[in-house]
């Protein structure tokens, strides 16, 4: 419990938690018609829920990983150094759930580094869980505290009577609370400033519809939900004066890889002259990715798309590319916010400062 418990995001569901030994984790596929919390107790069960987006989001899937390496080790009965053997296979499979959020692999590579320097300092196997699990939880309560800072500094961007276009789902759903591109719309609703969201329904999993939508509407924030192909028609009605969205990985160029169909209002928002904004913490950018071109872009299963609404939309056998994220490049991001602050072009020395003052 923290001074922030009366928050606007205080209702936001929790996509995972750790509770009696095990995840807890929140079916986020049944959204918004059924609230599921499912209970994972080996780390297959946590590949199984990211790879089939029970739990998704970079942050998100980040959090659940490194729980899933606890849960590889929780009965393990050997020391320290076996532990972070374990520590380092579990962590390798994790990592093959998905390619292009780097928050999963940032996550993974805490819990090694965790699971090595307890083996170093010759920590006692039952110290070093409770210590593995510590640092899962420290993950966890450090992206709560990080995304709030987020959207404070997203809202100095904002004033009241904007309205404000965002894609897919990076809120409280997508992250431990708040989220990040929805941070700054929890911190508006506490503090009074009114703010129009238009949320994007996003094709074809709908995490903007069924998600944003859902967890917006449920904590009293002003939310239109829209469709992918309503946005030129919404800006060009002068109903839009930013957009805001959060993202899987920023290279080091500042090109920025988000859910599919992200460029595609990057590009709208340019041509109409609204600034486009990218929220994320500091463990969603990857110096060592130099540029857009270098981010993985994960392709999924051909039924996302014909068969997104329960029942066949396209002809048997069609061909299908389902690409679950693009890249928009960095001349078209009007700033990357995070929780040390707001960086602008130039974003090669601008990201790096970021970390140098770490
Ligand atoms: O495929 P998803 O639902 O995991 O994609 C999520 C996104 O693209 C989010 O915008 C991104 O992960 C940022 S979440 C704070």
């Amino acid at each position: 419990m923290n001074e922030h418990t009366t928050s606007a995001a205080a209702n936001v569901l929790q996509p995972v938690q750790w509770a009696d030994g095990a995840v807890k984790l929140l079916d986020q596929r049944l959204l918004p018609e059924e609230t599921v919390y499912l209970t994972l107790t080996t780390p297959q069960d946590v590949w199984e829920a990211i790879r089939e987006l029970k739990v998704r989001g970079a942050p998100a899937i980040g959090i659940a990983a490194a729980y899933g390496v606890v849960l590889g080790v929780r009965n393990y009965a050997g020391d320290a150094a076996g532990m972070a053997v374990e520590v380092r296979r579990h962590a390798e499979h994790l990592a093959t759930s998905r390619p292009t959020a780097v928050n999963l692999f940032w996550a993974l590579d805490r819990m090694k580094a965790k699971a090595q320097a307890l083996a170093d300092a010759g920590t006692v196997s039952a110290e070093a869980l409770r210590e593995l699990l510590a640092e899962a939880q420290r993950i966890q309560a450090e992206d709560e505290e990080t995304n709030r800072r987020i959207g404070e500094n997203a809202l100095t961007l904002f004033a009241d009577g904007m309205g404000v276009l965002t894609h897919c789902n990076a809120g409280g759903l997508a992250t431990s609370k708040y989220g990040t591109a929805l941070a700054p719309f929890y911190l508006a609703l506490e503090q009074g400033i009114r703010l129009k969201v238009f949320a994007d329904e996003t094709r074809p999993v709908l995490q903007g519809a069924r998600l944003t939508a859902f967890e917006l509407h449920q904590a009293g924030v002003d939310v239109t939900l829209i469709t992918d192909n309503m946005a030129a028609h919404v800006m060009s009605k002068g109903w839009i004066q930013a957009v805001i969205v959060g993202t899987d990985r920023v290279a080091a160029n500042g090109d920025v890889a988000n859910k599919i169909g992200t460029y595609g209002v990057a590009v709208l928002a340019k041509a109409h002259n609204i600034p486009f904004y990218v929220a994320c913490p500091l463990s969603t950018i990857d110096l060592s990715t130099k540029s857009g071109a270098d981010i993985p872009i994960e392709e999924r299963h051909p039924d996302e798309v014909v068969r997104g609404f329960g029942r066949r939309t396209a002809p048997e056998g069609v061909a299908v590319y389902n690409p679950a994220f693009d890249v928009t490049p960095n001349h078209l991001v009007t700033a990357i916010i995070t929780e040390k602050g707001i960086v602008r072009a130039p974003y090669e020395a601008g990201l790096r400062r970021l970390f140098e003052a770490e």
